[in-house]
């Protein structure tokens, strides 16, 4: 045996009691800062309101691309400049920096969309107590004393910064006597931080008029609605966006809880909010003004929540309201955050919607649409840390094609590697990498390989030799390569912050450098806060240094997102970019949907932990990013039966759909289940297989709409003619919250135990143990359909269903048609060329319904290179006793080569049907329940356009 060194012994011992820690203890929270553990967010959370020492100088300066002002700080008379810039769709940029700092700070690159395109902010009223800019139908007004800038809509505020007095920045300064404790060197635990430049925090209090829900600021194991942390009884630590790497909440407390309680989140303990990822922005809501404010900074950040029934607060916005129309008695709830960063610069974007449906497209012309995955990475994927050796893959695979289950992906954790060199694979596991990918890709599935930042610094190890070679890895305070543990021991970190390493990383992946893997291998990028097992709070230091010079404190939460961007990179590179990406990433950041999938991290087999997946994926889905998911099952712990059948269920319709387990759980795979549950998860599991082409149609609608031709209300829109309420204006959200599509019923603004998937189906699974009940709620003005007993139920009303374990209450909306794939095989490439059967629920009100279907290659980029592609447009129309059913060709659709067909149509809503006709030729039908059967076995493809006439008796 070789000698162990001391250094690699020691590792070995820390590793081993990190990961005891990791299985019998919860977190511990001593590990994590407080607020008041943080002298930043002390500082400023103890400031008083209206402790705001600025003002503005009306050196007011206008240019082509906007307006520029002066900020004064009276105490120090420290001046800041302040840009605002407006664009199309109710959008405004106001950034605020040091105008002549003695040390630059760092402004996010490769974020913002480059195509932003300015409408023209013209100055209004000034008058000597402000002025107002106008843009569209929104405003911009500025108050000089005291400081506050309110945005307006149609004359009405709709968020004001400022309006609390807490706007803070601290200026660049030489030590001096008297500076606060924290303000030039902080200790936590064992770690210090040297902050070689001093304090540099911001904060900002931003609120929201009228509004008594907010959302957003993932990622949280919290409530959708987030809940106060400040005021009114309130007292709990604010939100913290800080990447790292802890257990969302305790073992011992999800255990103890385990069957004893109403779903949703124990609202007794008092969590730390510690985001293990970060996007800085909030959503605010109300019946007819939806809004959105993002924070475009990357360092650490603290946010405090209050909620207000009504406030003094109004009445000086109905002041500002007053420029304008004089009137000004409103008074009306309202909340109001906190926000505060470490470092960086004041980049803020408001999006003034008005409806939800804007604001997530505003949002989303910002920071980036989620991409059209591959079809294979929305099916399901079977994971576990991890498939032993390449026999347990072939051994999984084959038995869960003997028990009828389908999966599209076999993932390896980092015990696939030589001794967690990534890259790399462990010779005596996986002697025939190759060999293994081939027989997998032989069932029609993919691979997906685990590959970490931190790389092992042991010699003969091609990363890390190159990646010293040439100067690759961020760096210590000291200048010399960042050094910390991590699962391989002593590790460097790759700084993705700089370009040309995210461009040979990209390289990295490709076949030729990756040995063993071929193109069917795709990637898992995991502990990219960075996790740093012996740094401060799990991470590292703030001093560490990066690529142009910025500390790790300016860069900490956008790390990760960089790597993930960097492996999608490398997928379309080794493919000469014809093949789209797939990457599943832990940590993300504003802008992390352009990248791939992201899951919420190591969660508990607890039913808390999976009714709160449901909150956690929709706050995710608010803040751009669609394609995610949780681990079905619960990551720690081994969960019963049922509670695996109720996951499934659930899992199967959140977009990011993966069994994942630790290494010490048991193994279960569903083929492992006694027979009743496993034929429920198979259920469960085929039935997302069925709604693959409804997800895949919701996801590339969800893309295009992001084209930069999207105007709205605020600018061009009647110019576009775009019609807001029509189908074809999708936000880029797929797991939604009720109140994106009901954005009126204030009786769903809170609603998190059931959630739209699309627009066209609302999914309530079974959270509670034992239970085979559910309460539905379901939204006003709406009526929709049980879709396995096609049970009708009208909107507005709560009832109460029966959901014994093989019941999943999903729904779908009268009015909708929904495009399945009813023959399930054991992949979805498998499926490729199989029929589609139509599900056409009629609304009553309307005598109506539509829906569409999208089909391509289901993993090329040909689709938007050559137009490869099908969008179909399905019209139910009646009027009196006739009915007129048409598939149509999308005046968007490119063409593309199938034998695949619509062979049925289901219809349900219609009574008494006595003929159904094509071209004046009978078509049978049959009546099956509350359903109408066609069948349709003469259309050659589902590309030809046809249309049925239905007659009433
Ligand atoms: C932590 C990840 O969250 C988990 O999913 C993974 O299995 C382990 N790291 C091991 O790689």
């Amino acid at each position: 045996m070789a000698p162990v060194s001391t250094e690699a012994m020691l590792g070995r011992l820390l590793l081993a009691a990190l990961l005891a820690a990791s299985l019998v203890a919860a977190v511990d929270r001593n590990n994590f800062k407080t607020c008041e553990q943080s002298a930043f967010c002390r500082r400023h959370r103890d400031m008083p309101e209206g402790a705001s020492k600025y003002t503005v100088r009306s050196n007011i300066e206008t240019s082509d691309t906007g307006i520029t002002f002066t900020i004064l700080n009276t105490e120090t008379n420290v001046e800041l400049a302040a840009s605002f810039e407006a664009f199309e769709g109710a959008t405004g940029r106001l950034r605020i920096r040091e105008k002549a700092p003695i040390r630059a700070r760092y402004e996010v690159q490769d974020v913002v969309n480059p195509h932003l395109v300015h409408v023209s902010s013209t100055i209004g009223q000034q008058t000597e107590d402000g002025f107002v800019v106008n843009f569209g139908e929104c405003a911009m007004a500025v108050t000089y004393q005291p400081f506050r800038i309110d945005f307006l809509r149609k004359e009405a505020v709709v968020i004001s910064l400022n309006s609390r007095g807490l706007f803070n920045f601290e200026h660049y300064r030489e030590r001096q006597e008297g500076d606060e404790e924290g303000m030039w060197e902080e200790d936590f635990k064992t770690h210090k931080d040297t902050k070689p430049y001093g304090p540099s925090s911001l904060a900002i209090d931003v609120s929201f008029p009228g509004v008594a829900n907010v959302y957003g600021i993932p990622e949280h194991a919290d409530d959708l609605s987030l809940k106060p942390t400040r005021g009114s009884g309130a007292d709990r630590q604010p939100y913290r966006l800080y990447n790292l790497d802890v257990f969302e909440y305790e073992l011992e407390e999800s255990m103890a809880l385990y069957g004893s309680r109403a779903t949703g989140i124990d609202r007794q303990r008092p969590l730390l909010q510690i985001a293990t990822r970060s996007i800085p922005y909030m959503v605010g809501h109300k019946a007819g003004q939806t809004s959105g404010f993002l924070f475009l900074n990357p360092s650490e950040m603290w946010v405090d929540v209050k909620k207000t029934e009504t406030s003094a607060v109004n009445a000086f916005a109905n002041r500002v309201k007053s420029m304008f129309t004089g009137s000004s008695n409103e008074e009306v709830p309202q909340t109001d955050s906190h926000w505060i960063a470490e470092s960086g610069i004041m980049d803020f974007f408001v999006f003034l919607g008005p409806s939800p449906k804007e604001v997530f497209h505003q949002y989303a012309t910002v920071t980036g649409f989620s991409p059209l995955p591959p079809l294979f990475s929305l099916a399901y994927h079977q994971c576990r840390w991890n498939y032993n050796d390449q026999e347990d893959v072939r051994f999984v695979t084959t038995q869960m094609d003997e028990h009828d289950i389908p999966f599209d992906v076999i993932w390896l954790d980092i015990e696939h590697t030589d001794g967690k060199r990534y890259m790399t694979w462990d010779q005596a596991k996986f002697p025939e990498p190759e060999a293994m990918q081939k027989f997998v890709a032989s069932t029609g599935r993919r691979m997906v390989n685990i590959v970490d930042p931190h790389i092992k610094r042991a010699g003969g190890y091609h990363l890390h030799e190159n990646a010293q070679k040439l100067d690759y890895y961020i760096k210590d305070r000291d200048n010399k390569a960042y050094d910390g543990w991590c699962w391989p021991g002593s590790s460097s970190w790759l700084d993705f912050l700089n370009p040309e390493i995210r461009s040979w990383w990209a390289d990295m992946i490709n076949p030729e450098h990756y040995k063993g893997t071929t193109l069917d291998m795709y990637f898992w990028n995991d502990m990219n806060e960075p996790s740093v097992f012996n740094g401060p709070e799990v991470t590292m230091h703030k001093d560490a240094k990066h690529f142009g010079g910025w500390e790790h404190r300016d860069v900490h939460n956008i790390y990760g997102m960089w790597q993930q961007a960097s492996t999608a990179e490398g997928i379309k590179r080794r493919s000469g970019g014809s093949e789209r990406p797939f990457v599943l990433s832990r940590a993300f950041f504003a802008g992390s949907q352009r990248y791939g999938a992201i899951w919420t991290g190591d969660n508990t087999a607890g039913w808390d932990h999976l009714a709160a997946s449901l909150p956690m994926v929709m706050s995710i889905g608010v803040a751009g990013l669609p394609f995610a998911g949780a681990d079905m099952g619960g990551f720690f712990g081994n969960p019963d039966a049922e509670l695996l059948v109720r996951w499934y269920q659930a899992g199967a319709h959140q977009p990011f759909m993966r069994a994942h387990a630790h290494i010490d759980t048991k193994r279960r795979e569903p083929y492992l289940l006694e027979e009743a549950e496993r034929g429920f998860v198979r259920d469960a599991v085929r039935s997302r297989y069925q709604l693959l082409p409804y997800v895949y149609t919701e996801f590339y609608l969800a893309e295009q709409t992001g084209t930069p031709v999207m105007r709205t209300v605020c600018d061009h829109h009647a110019s576009t003619g775009l019609d807001l309420d029509k189908p074809h204006f999708y936000p880029p959200i797929v797991p939604r919250p009720l109140w994106v599509d009901f954005p009126a019923d204030d009786k769903v603004f809170a609603e998190q135990e059931e959630h739209l998937l699309g627009s066209s189906m609302l999914i309530a699974p079974v959270l509670e143990a034992g239970h085979t009940t559910k309460r539905v709620y379901f939204p006003a003005n709406s009526v929709w359909y049980d879709m396995q007993t096609w049970e009708r139920f009208a909107g507005g009303r709560q009832v109460t269903v029966m959901a014994p374990l093989d019941k999943i209450p999903v729904y779908q909306r009268a009015g909708s048609i929904i495009p399945k794939r009813m023959r399930v095989r054991r992949s979805s490439r498998l499926m490729a060329h199989d029929p589609f059967t139509l599900y056409i629920a009629v609304d009553p009100a309307t005598q109506s319904a539509s829906g569409q279907l999208y089909l391509d290659d289901t993993h090329t980029f040909s689709y938007t290179a050559s137009k490869q592609f099908l969008l179909r447009n399905f019209e139910l129309r009646g009027q009196g006793q006739t009915y007129t059913f048409s598939s149509r060709a999308a005046p968007e659709s490119g063409s593309f080569e199938t034998p695949a067909w619509v062979e049925r149509l289901v219809i349900v809503g219609l009574e008494n049907v006595a003929t159904i006709s094509e071209e004046g030729r009978n078509v049978e039908f049959s009546k099956k329940g509350a359903t109408l059967v066609v069948k349709k076995p003469w259309v050659n493809s589902v590309a030809d356009d046809f249309t049925l006439t239905i007659t009433l008796a």
